[in-house]
């Protein structure tokens, strides 16, 4: 996979991308609510090396005239349930230094565009935690509705006393028939 927008290259990862991946996976305000904490530059490139086997992962680039362009971001994309049912979950993360300026709204759509004319999707959905609010405005500016507020369906982490912090979830989705109606 290799696509392009204005501004962005999106591409696999590879092996040498763990640099730039520790650049936003080594900030508390990144992955505060990922399931994973903030990572050392030794697990970024090992990271780096594993999602580059993973087509699940794409890298979001800047476009650069003069060379490979700096990686500010990650989509993610997978399929959800059966093959038939043409279903596929996003997920997205930016370095704290390239939020606010459009970029994974850029992003995102392509990934929505390469979804749903060239993979055939019928249905792609996306979670966040209700508190995420940049994320759930995302997923809005990309056109996708709230279907769902799930309860306690999901915790990442115990508390001192070893008990689950329960936390709630918003499902998104969008239908290929809103896709091309938007
Ligand atoms: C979720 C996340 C990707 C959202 O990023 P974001 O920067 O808010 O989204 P965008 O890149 O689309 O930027 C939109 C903002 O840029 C502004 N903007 C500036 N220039 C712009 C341009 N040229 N085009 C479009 N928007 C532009 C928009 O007005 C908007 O600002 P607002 O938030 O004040 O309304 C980001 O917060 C993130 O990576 N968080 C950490 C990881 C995470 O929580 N992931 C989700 C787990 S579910």
């Amino acid at each position: 996979m290799y696509l392009e927008t204005e501004r962005l290259i999106l591409r696999p990862f590879c092996d040498s991308d763990g640099k730039d991946l520790y650049g936003y996976l080594s900030r508390e305000e990144v992955v505060r609510f990922e399931p994973y904490p903030v990572f050392s530059l030794e697990e970024a490139n090992k990271e780096a090396k594993k999602r580059a086997l993973d087509p699940a992962f794409i890298a979001v680039c800047l476009r650069d005239p003069e060379g490979p362009g700096k990686l500010i971001g990650n989509l993610w994309h997978a399929a959800d349930g059966a093959p038939d049912w043409r279903t596929w979950e996003i997920g997205y993360v930016f370095h704290s230094d390239f939020q606010g300026k459009g970029y994974a709204t850029e992003a995102g759509s392509r990934l929505l565009e390469y979804l749903f004319c060239s993979l055939g999707a019928e249905r792609v959905t996306a979670m966040c935690d209700p508190q995420n609010v940049k994320s759930w405005r995302l997923l809005e500016r990309l056109g996708m509705r709230r279907e769902g507020h799930l309860l306690h369906n999901v915790f990442f982490h115990r508390d001192d006393e070893g008990r689950p912090v329960w936390k709630d979830t918003y499902l998104y989705a969008i239908l290929r028939s809103e896709f091309h109606s938007n």
